[in-house]
């Protein structure tokens, strides 16, 4: 089962930042899951759409500048990456699960993967709740993987992946059964399980055949 770190690794660093993908990587994890929003035509690393939450500034991500965005301190110092700064952290060393937050997303992502080795994009799988970003990324661009986010309508999210020709379907942990995990792997989905930062969550996970969950903690996984 894989291991996937959570904003980088939130439980142990400011999520989202390099730091917080640096931890992860030192702490085992198989990939790291990040979250982005479009500004200004480049992908930012972060979770919600205002910075209150998350940095030292206050209100929303599209009353702000790319530079000013840039300048914010999003914990111990860091600043709120972009895209291409999280690539060079993670080639090589750790898969990416890019989850598309924001409007717009899929198109800029799609230019970028069009400038991106075949073999990064390999270790790569583009998420999202979002079914139009999405279906923007694979109309656009037919070498990456794709994993539906589901809330609380599984059998619709069941449906979007078959149709989007999906990699994996990424369920909420309160929402795991056995039924779910057969059925998604019968129609060749891998199933990943977020959020799960319970040692106890985990290792029901591995006992029901899950290929892989979400932590903040990704150093949890035991044998
Ligand atoms: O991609 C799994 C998980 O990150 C989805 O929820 O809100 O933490 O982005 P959220
Ligand atoms: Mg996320």
């Amino acid at each position: 089962m894989l291991m996937i770190g959570h904003r980088g690794a939130m439980g142990c660093a400011p999520e989202n930042t390099l730091l917080s993908i640096h931890k992860a990587i030192e702490l085992g994890a198989d990939w790291v899951e990040i979250d982005v929003h479009c500004v200004a035509d480049k992908l930012l690393v972060i979770h919600d759409e205002t910075v209150d939450r998350t940095t030292n500034g206050r209100g929303k991500l599209i009353d702000y500048s790319f530079e000013e965005l840039r300048a914010l301190d999003a914990g111990l110092g860091q600043r709120i990456p972009i895209l291409q700064e999280v690539l060079e952290v993670t080639v090589g060393k750790v898969g990416l699960n890019i989850e598309l937050k924001g409007l717009g997303t899929g198109k800029v992502l799609t230019s970028l993967l069009k400038k991106t080795p075949e073999t990064y994009k390999n270790k790569m799988l583009v998420s999202s709740f979002l079914m139009p970003e999405l279906e923007q990324v694979v109309r656009l661009n037919q070498h990456v993987k794709i994993g539906v986010l589901a809330g609380n309508n599984i059998n619709e999210s069941i449906a979007w992946a078959t149709k989007l020709k999906a990699f994996s379907i990424h369920l909420r942990l309160q929402k795991v059964t056995p039924k779910w995990v057969d059925r998604a792997h019968d129609l060749g989905l891998k199933v990943y399980v977020y959020t799960v930062n319970k040692v106890v969550q985990i290792r029901r996970m591995k006992e029901l055949g899950v290929d892989g969950v979400f932590s903040d903690y990704p150093n949890r996984l035991t044998s």
